[in-house]
């Protein structure tokens, strides 16, 4: 097993990419700790994520948290290490991204209101989630954490350019960390996710025209699974990558080699 005893909190583990890794996770022997809310989906998707893979006799717990408020990221990471003592991989992987009810839309149409929105749930929320969880892995002397970004990180995507620009800062922030603590051996990575199958998109693709757009868009010619994130995710949270930090890397179908 991969990931034999690690702590690994998820942070949006009740639905699409971030399940598809708790599931895997779990599975590889970590103690996995879902990190979710219901804002979104309107029901406790993480904690219904956690019991079924424990009724699979792995080992996974939910603490609900909305990870763009300091409080309760703060709560988390106490309640953490208040169970198990440390945290080995944090993957930041929660977002609203194109399920937003804040406005994707070109810098002319977006409120200043929005803006700080989509900074504050997909920017500012890693920040905080690294702010609170380092000091725990500088004293374990290890650590390996997994940024989720997208390739509206890597390329310009027009239409959500507040989006856009928080996952850009999403590569920048992997980068500085990576380089501030990788003398600490503490390991910084970041997934840039294409178009994937998840409930996030599950409205844009509801159109074939979008459908279609995704598809000749991508070199492989169809969406990605979130299971084919989660693999990549499961290979940065091992030790299988101990010699990886400040990567950037696509799981895009080759979207963004064109
Ligand atoms: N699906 C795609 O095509 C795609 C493409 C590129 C990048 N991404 C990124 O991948 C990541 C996962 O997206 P997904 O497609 O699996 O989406 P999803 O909607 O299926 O899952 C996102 C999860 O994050 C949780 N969440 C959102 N904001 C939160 C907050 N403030 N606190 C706690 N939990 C929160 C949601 O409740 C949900 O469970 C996101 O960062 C997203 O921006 C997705």
């Amino acid at each position: 097993m991969l990931l034999s005893n690690k702590v690994i909190i998820i942070t949006g583990g009740g639905s699409g990419m971030g399940k598809a890794a708790s599931e895997l996770f779990a599975k590889e022997g970590a103690k996995v700790v879902i990190a979710d809310y219901q804002e979104v989906y309107k029901r406790p998707i993480g904690k219904e994520v956690a019991e079924n893979i424990q009724e699979k006799g792995y080992e996974a717990r939910y603490i609900e948290t909305d990870v763009s408020k300091e409080d309760e990221v703060k709560n988390l990471i106490n309640e953490v290490i208040n169970l198990y003592g440390r945290i080995d991989v944090l993957y930041n992987n929660a977002s609203h991204g194109y399920s937003s009810p804040y406005t994707m839309a070109d810098i002319l149409n977006t409120p200043l209101t929005d803006w700080s929105k989509i900074l504050e749930l997909n920017l500012t929320s890693i920040f905080l989630c690294c702010k609170y969880t380092i000091p725990h892995m500088l004293q374990n002397g290890k650590g390996s954490i997994i940024n989720c970004s997208s390739i509206n990180g890597l390329v310009a995507m027009p239409g959500a350019d507040a989006y856009t620009a928080a996952k850009g800062g999403v590569i920048s922030l992997t980068r500085v960390l990576a380089s501030d603590y990788g003398p600490k051996n503490i390991r910084v990575n970041c997934i840039c996710p294409g178009a994937i199958n998840t409930p996030m998109i599950a409205g844009a693709i509801a159109n074939p025209e979008v459908q279609k757009y995704f598809q000749t868009s991508t070199p492989l010619g169809r969406l990605g699974e979130p299971e084919e994130v989660a693999k990549l995710a499961l290979f940065l949270a091992s030790d299988d990558s101990s010699y990886l930090t400040g990567a950037i890397i696509p799981v895009d179908g080759g979207w963004t080699a064109r």
